[in-house]
């Protein structure tokens, strides 16, 4: 089931599964103060199992009203169960009938195909985040 969680509640899974294991505190993003922000988490249970960040950002290639998506990340003992496409389509949900036009991330290369199959587009060359790795720009437009 997916819910509205606080950023404290999503730095346990970004530290394992986006930072190595990084400290807590050093999990936050510097966007994380954003205008409209929220975070979701998918419940097994008790347990967050999967996350993802949003906020109003707009893309600069892009019309405004769009939203960035952050920290995006499934546990690994619950990848492949629907988690990540159910938070995706929760927000989905939440921002269109906020007038959002659509979302936007940094895609890390080996994610690309998780994004694509849940509507979002390349729109951008592929570039490095230094100690990340490759990523592109994706799109998805909301109606
Ligand atoms: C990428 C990630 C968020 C996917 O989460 P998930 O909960 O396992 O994804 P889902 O089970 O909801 O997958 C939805 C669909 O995408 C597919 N998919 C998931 N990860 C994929 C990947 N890396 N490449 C290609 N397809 C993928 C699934 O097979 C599923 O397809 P289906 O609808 O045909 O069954 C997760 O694997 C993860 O946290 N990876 C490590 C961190 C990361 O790369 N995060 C993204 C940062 S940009």
């Amino acid at each position: 089931m997916v819910k509205y969680i606080t950023l404290q509640e999503t730095l346990p899974l970004r530290s394992k599964v986006l930072r190595n294991g990084l400290k807590l505190e050093q999990c936050i993003f510097p966007t994380d103060d954003s205008e409209g922000i929220f975070h979701l988490g998918f419940f097994s249970g008790e347990e967050i199992t999967s996350i993802a960040t949003f906020f109003w950002e707009d893309y600069p290639e892009q019309a405004v009203e769009g939203v960035r998506l952050r920290g995006m990340a499934t546990h690994p003992d619950h990848a492949g169960k629907g988690q990540g496409a159910a938070i995706i389509n929760f927000a989905v949900n939440e921002l269109s009938s906020q007038n959002a036009s659509y979302m936007w991330c940094n895609a890390r290369k080996i994610a690309i195909g998780f994004y694509e199959k849940l509507g979002f587009s390349i729109i951008s060359a592929e570039f490095d985040i230094p100690g990340i790795g490759p990523h592109v720009n994706m799109i998805k437009h909301l109606s």
